[in-house]
């Protein structure tokens, strides 16, 4: 039996409401609730369910940037649950995150070969020539090229920054990668370059991916497994393939509904 990389138990996260009124009581927004899962490696894990479900809280939970109200993270057999981020480098390294909105993650007044270096200089990686030679090799693998060590966010389009935004996860080797609605401010054609290059560079890498989105389409296209998540809950899980041999939640059964006829693959030849 294959162990899982990543195993979430009892995942609780519970935010203070913001108080609307002077002294009223305060009350709590349960954004994640007794979440089990488990993510085998090698596999696109997908996490699927509308705005407000829980998705992104999910994800900032097992990547260390909120903290844990309950429960365990299970990364390579070991609780990472209560680890700070800063003070566990190791782990840092080997999970990194890919944002819906590069524009955010990415520092607007700095080049791209800046943001690159940045995270091997935070990690001590190499020597100055050595960094640069990285660099200009992960630009190469998202698809662009050294012509783009010295250009600013605004002058790339959403895809060139998205690929920017991979390879600034990539440049730590990480084992996993959480992306969390990474194509869906992406139009379809673009979207589906981005997700061609996800999988190239999970073949070539051996990654494991935690990929989030609101978007069926793109989950049932590219995740090995669905969990659906609904107000907090993950009400199942299922293997992509064998969809359409179980018996499904009406949530979920409502949400592979709203699919359009024209499938993703299809609309992507
Ligand atoms: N920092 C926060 N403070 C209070 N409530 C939050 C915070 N972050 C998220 N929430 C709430 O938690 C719930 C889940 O949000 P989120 O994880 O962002 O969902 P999704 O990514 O699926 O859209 C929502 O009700 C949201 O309003
Ligand atoms: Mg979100």
């Amino acid at each position: 039996m294959l162990e899982p990389i990543i195993e979430v138990k009892n995942l609780t996260k519970t935010y203070k409401a913001a108080q609307k009124k002077f002294r009223q009581k305060t009350s709590y927004i349960h954004a994640v609730k007794n979440i089990n899962f488990q993510v085998l490696p090698g596999e696109s894990f997908g996490i699927v369910g509308e705005s407000g479900s829980g998705k992104s809280t999910i994800a900032h939970l097992i990547m260390g940037i909120n903290k844990v109200t309950e429960g365990e993270i299970i990364f390579r057999g070991r609780n990472i649950a209560q680890l700070s981020r800063g003070g566990e480098r190791e782990i840092c390294r080997n999970l990194q995150i890919v944002f819906q909105d590069p524009y955010s993650s990415l520092n607007p007044k700095k080049s791209i070969e800046w943001t690159l270096t940045e995270p091997l200089i935070i990690h001590s990686i190499g020597t100055k020539a050595s960094r640069k030679e990285k660099v200009i090799e992960v630009l190469e693998e998202v698809g662009l090229g050294e012509s783009y060590l010295k250009k600013k966010p605004h002058e790339l389009s959403g895809g060139q920054r998205q690929r920017i935004a991979i390879a600034s996860a990539l440049i730590l080797e990480p084992e996993v990668i959480v992306i969390d609605e990474g194509v869906s401010a992406l139009d379809v054609s673009i979207q589906a370059s981005i997700l061609n290059l996800l999988n190239e560079l999970k073949e070539k890498h051996k990654l494991t991916y935690i990929f989030i989105s609101h978007d069926l389409n793109v989950v049932q296209y590219f995740c090995d497994k669905i969990a659906v998540v609904y107000l907090g809950d993950l009400i199942e899980l299922f293997q992509t393939e064998e969809f359409h041999q179980e018996e499904h939640a009406e949530y979920t059964k409502k949400l592979f509904n709203a699919i359009p006829d024209v499938s993703f693959t299809s609309r992507t030849s």
